[in-house]
């Protein structure tokens, strides 16, 4: 089987305007982290889990995709998007198509071509990438419906050379400790923890926490990257979530003996755990801590 080297971003939270609803520029964020990433070697592809505009926007989607498309490119490899609770399945379409890109930012992706989801599949270098779509409109949380759980399993029905990833915005686990985490997150997992037992599926890859995270799902590693745009912070008292700058990425190594590999990439910024915003999820308010 052979390695493979996945460069994992996510909530990217670009909007038409640039900063996003906390004022927070995401651009300014993405350049810097992928600056900072610049020396990372033996990347086979990029991968981001959602939340790529913060207000749903082409235009958003489109400055994501030509900052990691640059980047991507620089190093002939792929580029691959999944949708997220901020983004518009229109406004993501016509930026990012099926979310499937390739070097040249062409289209590479096989699209699941179902109804209102946006769920497409592609193979890189033997590695076969599937991207799902858990964007409820309107919602934080996030869900996976029976056609496209029927289409995952169909699609993971025949191995592919060097196994597969999901990438998916929600995780399907959470943290019991933060209170509001849980309905948060991806409803009803075991059902894809269904679709996905005895597969060739590597690992789910994550985002929507902004924070690290790993544990499993049945057999299968799930893991959710940091954000792009800020960080949660969990030293925070456990029914608030405090968010802070400091972008970070992770890197994540396939098919070697410790398969899978997760590890998390700092940017390098002198304003990395300012304080953004501290905010009740119960009470839908911002607060002084
Ligand atoms: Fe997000």
């Amino acid at each position: 089987m052979r390695r493979h080297r996945v460069l994992h971003l996510s909530d990217t939270h670009v909007s038409r305007t640039g900063p996003d609803e906390d004022g927070v520029d995401g651009v300014t964020a993405l350049r810097g982290l992928l600056r900072d990433l610049r020396r990372v070697p033996q990347l086979d592809l990029v991968v981001v889990s959602g939340d790529i505009a913060d207000d749903g926007s082409e235009e958003g989607c489109a400055v994501v995709r030509d900052l990691v498309g640059e980047f991507a490119g620089a190093r002939g490899i792929p580029h691959i998007y999944s949708t997220g609770n901020h983004d518009r399945r229109d406004g993501f379409t016509a930026a990012l198509g099926c979310g499937h890109l390739g070097p040249d930012g062409s289209a590479i992706g096989r699209s699941a071509e179902l109804d209102d989801v946006i769920a497409a599949v592609s193979e890189v270098n033997g590695l076969r990438v599937i991207t799902l779509d858990s964007l409820v409109p309107g919602s934080p949380h996030g869900e996976l419906g029976r056609n496209q759980l029927n289409w995952l399993t169909t699609e993971l029905a025949t191995p592919a050379p060097s196994g597969s990833i999901v990438v998916l915005h929600h995780p399907p686990v959470s943290l019991d400790a933060v209170v509001f985490m849980r309905s948060a997150v991806l409803q009803q997992p075991d059902e894809l923890g269904q679709a996905l037992a005895g597969t060739d599926v590597h690992a789910v890859l994550c985002g929507h926490l902004h924070h690290q995270l790993s544990g499993r799902l049945g057999q299968t590693p799930v893991w959710a990257t940091p954000g792009v745009i800020t960080r949660m912070d969990l030293t925070a008292p456990p029914a608030l979530a405090r968010g802070v700058l400091g972008a970070c990425a992770s890197v994540i190594d396939l098919g070697g003996p410790s398969d899978p590999m997760f590890h998390t990439l700092h940017a390098r910024t002198p304003d990395t755990g300012k304080e953004v915003y501290v905010y009740d999820p119960v009470a839908g308010v911002h607060v002084q801590e």
